[in-house]
């Protein structure tokens, strides 16, 4: 996720046990190619390089090919296409899912890129430019001929950006269609519901979910039984996991980034607690990390009821 899922966000889920697989933020393969200031920061994959999925964006097949190459060349996990972006400043220069409109087109792309590289080839996709079922069927299928292996299906149209809810049904009924890996993506809300989504599809992908609460896949992994429901008194120390993000984010992102991540991230994170808008306005009237912790501190001094979120006991596994 652009400004988000960089290797700040990955060390602090680590450190809460982990997920299986990153995908990092979208490279623009044109700024890739053109070895843009903040590229290496883009092409970070620690701390797991195994466990790391480079997504490529752009609207040039060639550029696309070629950077996924140079990517490839790094020990990574494998590298994804983005199908699947509906921001208007993406979709503006023909790329994101604009590809979903030709399936031609969209097929020599992955042609070429199959040639580029050895790695595992993933493609995130949404439902298309409508709601129909079988012209995803048979765009997915061409994606498949042309040796793409794994789908994320985020089932909303290009058009839904994010209204209404995502079509669920979608992906194990296009998961019967294809003989490749389809994983599920939208609107998971808990580590629970990961876990129910988990059992439509070969694994699902969190996104929002992930930034809001990084342990949601160590406690997806350990859930006890769906009914359990029993409180550990210990918590997720939200406090503590605030001010490990903004150290990790000094270490990890260059300056030039620091503000808009921060307030990115807080923006997201802050959803759990009770006075979620008024500590993000005051967060980002900030103009420094330095303000934006003291602020983050001094809310919990006044609500040290909120430090902890109740952790479930758990037990299971999670597999992505
Ligand atoms: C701020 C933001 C940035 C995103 N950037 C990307 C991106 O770079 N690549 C991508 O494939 N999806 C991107 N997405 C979409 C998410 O990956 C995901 O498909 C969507 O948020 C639905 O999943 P969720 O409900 O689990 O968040 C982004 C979403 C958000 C909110």
């Amino acid at each position: 996720m652009a400004e988000l899922s960089h290797r700040a966000l990955r060390e602090l889920i680590e450190s809460f046990g982990g997920c299986d697989e990153y995908f990092t933020e979208m490279i623009s393969a044109g700024a890739f190619a053109a070895g843009g200031p903040f590229e290496a920061w883009y092409a970070d994959n620690g701390p797991c390089p195994g466990k790391t999925v480079y997504q490529l964006g752009g609207r040039d097949a060639g550029q696309i090919a070629r950077a996924a190459a140079l990517l490839s060349e790094r020990e990574c996990l494998g590298i994804d296409i983005n199908m699947g972006c509906s921001a208007p400043a993406i979709t503006r220069t023909g790329a994101g899912v604009r590809w979903m409109e030709s399936i031609d087109k969209a097929g020599n792309l992955a042609a070429l890129t199959r040639k580029a590289v050895k790695r595992r080839l993933s493609v995130k996709l949404r439902t298309g430019p409508g709601d129909d079922f079988d012209y995803l069927v048979r765009f997915c299928r061409r994606l498949e001929e042309e040796g793409v292996e794994l789908i994320t299906l985020h089932p909303r149209t290009a058009r839904e950006k994010f209204r209404r809810q995502a079509k669920w049904s979608y992906v194990p009924a296009l998961k019967k269609e294809l003989r490749i890996k389809v994983a599920g993506n939208g609107d998971i809300s808990s580590a629970a519901e990961m876990l129910d989504r988990s059992a439509l599809c070969d694994a699902v992908m969190t996104g929002r979910l992930a930034v809001k609460q990084p342990w949601c896949f160590s406690e997806a992994r350990t859930l006890e039984t769906r009914n359990s429901g029993g409180y550990d008194s210990r918590g997720y120390n939200v406090e503590e996991t605030g001010l490990r993000f903004l150290e990790l984010l000094c270490r990890y992102q260059p300056p030039e980034f620091h503000l808009s991540r921060a307030r990115r991230f807080f923006s997201y994170f802050c959803g759990s607690l009770t006075w979620a808008h008024y500590l993000t306005t005051l967060l980002n009237r900030e103009q420094g990390l330095a303000g934006m912790e003291r602020v983050w501190r001094g809310y919990f001094a006044e609500h040290p009821e909120e430090i902890n979120i109740p952790r479930r006991k758990q037990r299971g596994m999670l597999f992505l």
